[in-house]
């Protein structure tokens, strides 16, 4: 399609894009964001990103990315210059994209600083804003979700498994047919009912920026003289984990996330230079829920990302007694009585404007 017969075209697009919480996590990457191992996440519902984009093709490419940028109400050339950097490293996907003039707004539905990262729902809104301008400009042939999560990954690796309602899956994995390091692909259907609508509430530790980011979190893994085997239990965990879903074996998947969690932490630990990443009241709230779950036989379990804070993991018919552990023994540990309360969701929305 002949860019040059669209100039001057103007159009806007809007999507809603969730964050995910991993329960195989991808922690190491090579190359152009590739992963080190497979990994799994539940796509949330209430922690999302809303993301408006105004276009107009020009006349001629540009050499610099023209775009201005706004988050929850203010012009942020930090997040500005981020994306553009970005929006240039994708012109071989996207080849109009410096002969566009962007308008962007963002902004999230959980508060800005809770030390909850923003990538994923972030980057995959951003991503599906300009796989659409991408169908407006005539570009066709492609599988749309596809696309949209081969260029969130491009953004944010996590963010590539956002774009999928239920559960996506990311990453080659040998006994997982159409799995691929470049794009998630959707697994929400292959789970027993249970994870439907299976819970996350977030328990804020602590609203401090991360001691570490994740680009730097991942090449640590490069000198990690453990690499090579947490790659490796990773893909293990994978296939039990996959395992107790398609059987709703809640034991299981309760042992293989938890692991999954102290491992992620463990790497970082015996990283150089090593971190600490959780705080004292993520240890003892570790605690509190496993004690509440021996005591009560109620299956609730914990996941962590790389921070200090608390995922909550249950099932749905179990809300009122995880609701009597979080008021009685755990709300006290967290940043001012901070939680987000979310569950399973359905995905990214579209909405014409
Ligand atoms: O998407 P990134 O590069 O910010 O990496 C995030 C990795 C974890 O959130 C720690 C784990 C995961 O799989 O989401």
């Amino acid at each position: 399609m002949e860019i040059q017969s669209f100039v001057g075209y103007t159009g806007n697009i809007k999507w809603e894009s969730p964050s995910n919480i991993a329960l195989v996590k991808y922690w190491g990457k090579y190359g152009r964001q590739y992963p080190r191992n497979a990994s799994i996440s539940f796509t949330l519902n209430n922690a999302k990103s809303i993301t408006t984009c105004n276009y107009e093709v020009l006349q001629k490419s540009q050499e610099e990315i023209q775009l201005d940028f706004t988050f929850e109400g203010k012009q942020n050339d930090a997040f500005a210059n981020k994306i553009k950097k970005f929006f240039a490293s994708i012109n071989d996907v996207f080849p109009w994209i410096h002969q566009v003039k962007f308008v962007i707004e963002s902004k999230n539905t959980f508060p800005h600083s809770t030390g909850i990262a923003s990538s994923a729902s972030a980057m995959s809104a951003l991503a599906l804003c300009l796989c659409s301008i991408h169908e407006k400009l005539g570009y066709e042939g492609h599988d749309f979700f596809q696309l949209a999560s081969t260029v969130s990954r491009l953004g944010s690796g996590s963010a590539s498994r956002s774009v999928y309602p239920g559960l996506a899956l990311w990453g080659e994995h040998a006994e997982i047919n159409g799995s691929s390091n470049d794009y998630a692909i959707p697994y929400g259907d292959k789970v027993a009912d249970v994870f439907k609508n299976y819970h996350d509430d977030i328990l804020i530790v602590s609203k401090t920026e991360k001691s570490v980011s994740s680009t730097a979190g991942h090449a640590l893994m490069e000198s990690n003289p453990y690499s090579q085997s947490r790659y490796k239990s990773a893909n293990e965990n994978l296939s039990a984990l996959l395992k107790s879903m398609a059987e709703g074996n809640l034991t299981d998947f309760i042992d293989l996330v938890e692991r999954e969690a102290l491992t992620l932490h463990a790497q970082m630990m015996c990283s150089t230079p090593s971190f600490i990443l959780m705080e004292p009241n993520t240890l003892k709230m570790i605690k509190r829920i496993q004690s509440f779950r021996a005591e009560t036989k109620v299956p609730v379990c914990f996941t962590l990302d790389a921070g200090p804070n608390i995922h909550l993991l249950y099932p749905h018919e179990y809300k009122d007694q995880v609701n009597t552990l979080i008021s009685e023994r755990l709300i006290s540990l967290t940043e001012n009585g901070a939680i987000i309360k979310d569950l399973v969701g359905q995905g990214p929305k579209n909405e014409a404007i």
